[in-house]
């Protein structure tokens, strides 16, 4: 039975040992024991739906339960400093402008505890372009079959559509390379030295690498920075 627990949000500390961490821009995709946020609104089995601010949960607080929080991620978030020890987001960052991706960015560093770790996958700038420059590659056609359910069949399949796609389909704002990745994350305040860049489900705890979805690493950047 779904329910939505009303609790202070500042008092949200009580929570936190059975949450693993901040999942941002999750989607659909919530991961158990994870508090899990995105802008849309869900509703539940029993019909009972998500709102702005309150906090969702199947059952309340228990160890293998979802935890939903609907929240706009260009809003501060409404939590105490220093309360996660990781935060993960997945094709969610593209969906924010720069300056807006920066505003989340400073938001999940407010968030995280120090040493606290962020994991993030994106789609990788790079790994369009060398598409474009390739189209032979194998990527290139699994590319084209997945798009060919998704858009509309008279929009041609050929280099500079599937390049563009990449910027105008999917509400994408800005798409990132590692370099420009990290840029923003230090600018965010995490350590340059802390910056790495990763393989899919490859980084410095299990709990963060294993959320990364197989769907997601044929085009995954994946980047990880950790809270002085
Ligand atoms: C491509 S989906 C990714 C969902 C999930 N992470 C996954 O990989 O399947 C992007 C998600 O970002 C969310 N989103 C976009 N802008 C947002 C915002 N300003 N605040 C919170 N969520 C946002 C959307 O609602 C959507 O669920």
């Amino acid at each position: 039975m779904s329910t939505q627990i009303e609790i202070d949000l500042q008092n949200i500390g009580t929570m936190v040992p059975f949450v693993t961490g901040l999942h941002c821009g999750c989607g659909q995709s919530w991961k158990h024991n994870w508090l899990n946020t995105d802008s849309q609104t869900f509703i539940g089995s029993n019909g009972i739906q998500t709102v702005p601010g309150t906090l969702f949960s199947p059952v309340g607080y228990q160890r293998n339960e979802f935890y939903y929080l609907q929240h706009d991620a260009l809003d501060p978030f409404p939590l105490p400093d220093n309360l996660f020890a990781n935060c993960y987001s997945e094709h969610f960052i593209e969906h924010l402008t720069r300056d807006q991706g920066l505003i989340f960015l400073q938001e999940v560093h407010r968030l995280l505890c120090p040493g606290g770790i962020l994991r993030i996958s994106t789609p990788n700038l790079i790994d369009k372009v060398e598409l474009y420059l390739n189209p032979e590659r194998p990527e290139y056609l699994q590319d084209v079959e997945f798009l060919n359910d998704r858009v509309p069949a008279h929009f041609p399949r050929n280099r500079a559509f599937m390049f563009n796609q990449l910027f105008y389909l999917w509400g994408h704002q800005w798409i990132y390379d590692f370099e420009d990745l990290s840029l923003l994350i230090e600018q965010a305040g995490f350590p340059t030295s802390s910056i790495q860049r990763c393989a899919f489900q490859e980084g410095k705890i299990a709990d963060l690498e294993n959320l990364d979805h197989p769907s997601r690493q044929a085009d995954g950047l994946y980047v990880e920075a950790v809270k002085a």
